[in-house]
């Protein structure tokens, strides 16, 4: 990201996405963060100010790190676009994808980058960690507002995929 204009807001100058989670890098080249994140439902309202915030804010020798989860229905690393309809019936056929983020300054240019690594797990595997884990998991499925269960391509499964969860969270 490189600020640009009178705002001096970041926008997206380049990057390399080796495991694109249903987006594209080329639809968010010369846009920034309230334009890169407007597929996203409610971040206008509860996100959006905080990561102008951080961004202006980042310093180089202190990387800001995030992380973000979602459930997918199929375990390609590279998917840059939602299939246009769900893959699989059965919520054990899911998959966990857990992304660590990074966020830092480059002071040489006045840049910043934004990394992001990519993990995943068979979901049965995932939730054979532990009750804690399961009831983690559990509760962020149930809690989601449905546009952002929709957003996570999760609202179809979402029932399915809590009946499944529940006796492995108690
Ligand atoms: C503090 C920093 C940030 C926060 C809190 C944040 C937050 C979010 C959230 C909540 C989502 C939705 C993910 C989901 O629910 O599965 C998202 C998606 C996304 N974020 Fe960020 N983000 C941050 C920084 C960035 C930066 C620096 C970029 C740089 C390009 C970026 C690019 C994206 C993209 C491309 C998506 C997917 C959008 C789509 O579906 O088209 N984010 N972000």
């Amino acid at each position: 990201m490189q600020p640009t204009g009178d705002d001096q807001q970041p926008v997206v100058v380049a990057g390399v996405v080796c495991s694109p989670s249903r987006w594209n890098i080329q639809t968010k080249l010369g846009s920034n963060m309230m334009a890169v994140h407007n597929p996203v439902p409610q971040y206008v309202d509860h996100v959006g100010k905080a990561v102008d915030t951080t961004m202006a804010r980042l310093r180089a020798n202190q990387p800001m790190v995030r992380s973000n989860w979602t459930i997918e229905d199929h375990c390609a690393l590279f998917q840059p676009v939602a299939p246009s309809g769900p893959l699989v019936q059965d919520p054990t056929k899911l998959w966990i994808r857990m992304e660590r983020q990074t966020l830092r300054a480059l002071p040489q240019t006045g840049g910043s980058m934004f990394t992001i690594r990519t993990y995943q797990q068979p979901i049965t595997e995932y939730v054979a960690r532990g009750a804690d884990v399961a009831s983690t998991l559990y509760s962020l499925v149930k809690r989601l507002p449905d546009d952002v269960a929709k957003y996570k391509s999760i609202l179809h499964y979402r029932e399915a995929l809590l009946e499944w969860l529940a006796p492995f969270a108690s």
